[in-house]
């Protein structure tokens, strides 16, 4: 049998794949939970389906799969904090972080996300260290602006080609 890459090497190689970053949040059967995740993936059009890995360890892991809804907030650029906190062991993730309740499903929005997507859980897949959690969406709100990004263990911003032709935040001429 051919054997798998380790861990790390696999997790570096994961790491070069840059994403956006989302909050799923959902209200469980405890109460509310929510935790930052970049594995999320568009699924299908025709029905409108997602899915987010969510890791069996997760503290969040009961209330977000024993839910009968939840939402994927994915995150604006000046959102990082509310990643980084969403990500942070043994603290109120909540705390300080603008939510609102959904439309159409029970679960917490975090305003002024970039996109909100209002799920029903449609089903579960056991994988691996993860359970693929598929959503049917319900309802979403998509604004404008930049979005916050994910690249090699790090946050950050999205620059267009038109902004690289520009050369927004480049050093003017004569101040290279
Ligand atoms: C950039 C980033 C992406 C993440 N993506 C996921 C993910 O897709 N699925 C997941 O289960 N956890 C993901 N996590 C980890 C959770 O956000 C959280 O840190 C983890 O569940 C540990 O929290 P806990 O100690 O409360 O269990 C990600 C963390 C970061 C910083």
């Amino acid at each position: 049998m051919i054997e798998s890459i380790s861990s790390a090497e696999f997790r570096l190689a994961l790491s070069h794949f840059a994403s956006g970053v989302t909050i799923v949040t959902a209200d469980g059967p405890g109460g509310r939970v929510g935790f930052t995740a970049t594995g999320f993936t568009s699924l299908s059009l025709d029905p409108p389906l997602v899915l987010v890995c969510v890791s069996k360890t997760a503290s969040a892991y009961d209330g977000v799969i024993n839910a009968d809804h939840f939402a994927v907030n994915v995150l604006a650029e000046s959102q990082r904090w509310i990643a980084e906190q969403f990500a942070r062991s043994g603290v109120d993730r909540f705390q300080d972080a603008p939510v609102r309740d959904a439309t159409r499903v029970s679960a917490p929005l975090i305003d002024a996300a970039l996109v909100h997507l209002e799920c029903m859980k449609h089903k579960v897949y056991d994988e691996g260290d993860h359970t693929i959690l598929v959503g049917r969406v319900v309802a979403s709100s998509t604004g404008s602006g930049p979005p916050l990004l994910h690249f090699a263990r790090r946050f950050g911003a999205f620059v267009t080609e038109t902004a690289r032709d520009l050369g927004v935040g480049r050093p003017a001429r004569g101040e290279e």
